[in-house]
């Protein structure tokens, strides 16, 4: 009987760097030999991707928070029943750029939801199917805002402002100090290299065996990310 395969997100405020990092997990798990399934929160399978959509588009700034809460829900709910439970039951291993935790960062403590609220909503949604790892990438609201500035437009989300950033910085570094045992923090400030040797130690803590090679490996093919990993 084939074991349930690891379930890991990566999170963190806009510009933070965790897509990059989700990419190097990803190089350096298949390079260890997981079968890996890279995903994206919202999005991921067609439907999900239709509602980012509607989540990002600067054209909806009229959209209320509650609205908000149950497009992102539903997105979730599409991608855990159509591609993450199945994967993890075939025992691949699944790296998430966001998931709930964002949800409980951006509407709870960023927009003032009500947490218990978000919390059902939350559970609604992924119906027990957890992260086994969670690593948030801690940057600075500044730094974020730098790195952001080198992309085309922002959207929907971007266009909150620096005070909603701070919002949703405090509310990831809440949800870390929550479930310390899940959710680990990355200093996310340094150089892409120096951050993924923070998330490699990570990940052998967790128990994945990643070498010094699979490591190098994927940050050997860091220029090829967007088309392979
Ligand atoms: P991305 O830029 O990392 O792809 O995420 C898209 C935006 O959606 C980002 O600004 C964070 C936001 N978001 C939420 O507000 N709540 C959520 O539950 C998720 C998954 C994302």
């Amino acid at each position: 009987m084939s074991s349930r395969g690891l379930f890991i997100t990566v999170e963190g405020i806009d510009g933070c760097g965790k897509s990059t990092q989700a990419s190097l997990i990803a190089c350096a798990l298949e390079a260890a030999g997981h079968d890996v399934l890279r995903l994206r929160e919202p999005g991921g399978v067609k439907i999900s991707e239709k509602i980012r959509a509607v989540l990002l588009d600067p054209a909806n700034g009229e959209m209320g928070d509650v609205c908000e809460l149950l497009l992102y829900e539903a997105a979730r709910a599409q991608l855990v029943h159509e591609v993450i439970r199945p994967a993890l039951a075939a025992g691949k291993t699944v790296v998430c750029d966001r998931f709930y935790d964002s949800t409980t960062a951006y509407q709870a403590f960023a927009d003032g939801l009500d947490r218990d609220m978000v919390a059902r909503a939350n559970e609604l949604a992924v119906d027990g199917c957890r992260p086994d790892l969670t690593l948030v990438f801690d940057v600075s609201v500044e730094e974020a805002s730098r790195r952001r500035s080198d992309r085309a437009a922002e959207d929907r989300l971007e266009l909150k402002g620096l005070e909603f950033q701070h919002r949703v910085a405090a509310g990831f570094r809440a949800v870390a100090a929550d479930e310390p045992g899940r959710v680990k923090l990355i200093d996310a400030g340094g150089p892409i290299a120096e951050v993924f040797s923070g998330v490699v130690a990570e990940l052998r803590t967790a128990g994945m065996a990643v070498s010094e090679d699979d490591a190098a490996a994927a940050l050997a093919t860091l220029s090829a990310y967007q088309g392979k990993c």
